[in-house]
């Protein structure tokens, strides 16, 4: 059977036209971030259509695209309509990273992105993601190697520093513009903290003052206000957005109206809501090779966020087990719609989220 999304076939081994990532984010400063479990192809997609400009891949482990592994394979995949994309690498090993850099830039990328930021054992017990932030020189020859290997533009993203008392800012800022790194994320925790507290937007105003490159502002935009705020605050050239956007990819929408001095847009309907939903879930059907149940699997995390705030969410939480196909998903979708109201008010608003704070990866 052709796929529902056969017009946007993969575009593996089309190199990418040259983008600037100051033009792109002048454009559409709001950029969906990596987030390793959700920002796949379906999700990238999802968040365009509600507002996304600049999109970032999962993090891929450079050593798994050069050795050919599927799930590497399946990451690293550029599709029609997907950009500009930045796709993101992970990895302690120079050379290795300019393999895997040059690999993606194969696949299409029109930015390779250098994780220096993730703080899970699983990455960084190899030396890579945010353990970078106490190798600031092996990060430098990492930077080097991957900006050697390709031709388009280069970024990096990392965390304020390893801990609070040990902040990287301006070492990074320093380092990075000497290797021709062309724009940075930061997100403003330190590796140490995790996702605990409250992002320090003052981290990104510092950062902002000591480079002279597009900087992606990043941690904790959940609210409509929140993004125009970040730039005001920070002077930031892009903001970032991850937790926020799970099951709420309509925040895209809320921060451009902030931002374009527009009122905010309404809600979506329910019936839009449910489209949005089943969209999602028939481009991850897609995605994965039209395996529908390993699709409904991989689904459920995504439904209990784009449930949170409804009154049948928690109950929707306790039989996620069995969303096990297409039918099974519509019926639990709509019981918890049942709980919102009857069945005739598809055109009423849906309830505005629950913070999105508790979210954290695994590992
Ligand atoms: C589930 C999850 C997975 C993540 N995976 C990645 C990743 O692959 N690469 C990366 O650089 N950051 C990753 N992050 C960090 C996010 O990109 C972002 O920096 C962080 O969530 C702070 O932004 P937020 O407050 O908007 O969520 C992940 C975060 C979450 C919650």
């Amino acid at each position: 059977m052709p796929s529902r999304y056969s017009d946007a076939p993969p575009i593996v081994g089309r190199r990418a036209p040259r983008v600037d990532l100051r033009s792109i984010l002048a454009a559409n400063p709001f950029v969906a971030a990596p987030m390793d479990g959700y920002s796949d192809y379906p999700f990238r997609a999802i968040c365009r259509q509600c507002g996304a400009g600049l999109t970032f891949t999962e993090m891929i482990p450079a050593i798994a695209l050069t050795f050919g592994a599927k799930d590497a394979r399946r990451r690293v995949r550029v599709h029609g309509g997907d950009e500009p994309l930045a796709i993101q690498i992970e990895g302690s090993k120079p050379d290795v990273m300019a393999r895997g850099a040059a690999m993606a830039q194969d696949a299409g990328a029109h930015i390779i992105d250098v994780n220096a930021g993730c703080p899970s054992r699983r990455v960084t017990n190899g030396g890579a993601g945010a353990a970078l932030l106490s190798d600031l020189e092996l990060m430098a020859r990492i930077l080097r190697a991957v900006r050697d290997a390709v031709s388009v533009p280069v970024t990096l993203k990392f965390r304020s520093g390893p801990s609070t008392g040990h902040l990287v800012i301006e070492e990074v800022a320093r380092m990075a513009q000497d290797c021709g790194i062309e724009g940075l994320t930061l997100h403003a925790r330190t590796r140490t903290q995790g996702y605990r507290g409250k992002a320090d937007w003052t981290h990104i105003a510092r950062l902002v003052e000591r480079v002279d490159l597009p900087v992606i502002g990043n941690g904790d935009v959940i609210q409509g206000e929140d993004g125009l705020r970040m730039i005001q605050r920070t002077g930031c050239t892009g903001v970032m957005v991850g937790r926020g956007a799970i099951g709420n990819p309509w925040l895209f929408g809320e921060l451009l109206a902030a931002w374009k001095g527009l009122p905010p847009p309404p809600r979506p309907t329910r019936a839009q809501w449910l489209a949005t939903v089943l969209d999602h879930y028939d481009r991850m059907t897609d995605y994965l090779g039209r395996d529908p149940e390993l699709a409904a699997r991989l689904f459920r995390k995504h439904l209990s966020r784009y449930t949170r705030g409804m009154r049948g969410a928690v109950s929707l939480r306790r039989q996620l087990a069995s969303v096990l196909n297409r039918p099974s998903l519509l019926a639990a979708i709509h019981a918890v719609l049942a709980d919102e109201g009857p069945a005739d008010a598809m055109d009423q608003p849906m309830p505005e989220p629950d913070e999105p704070g508790f979210l954290v990866p695994e590992g």
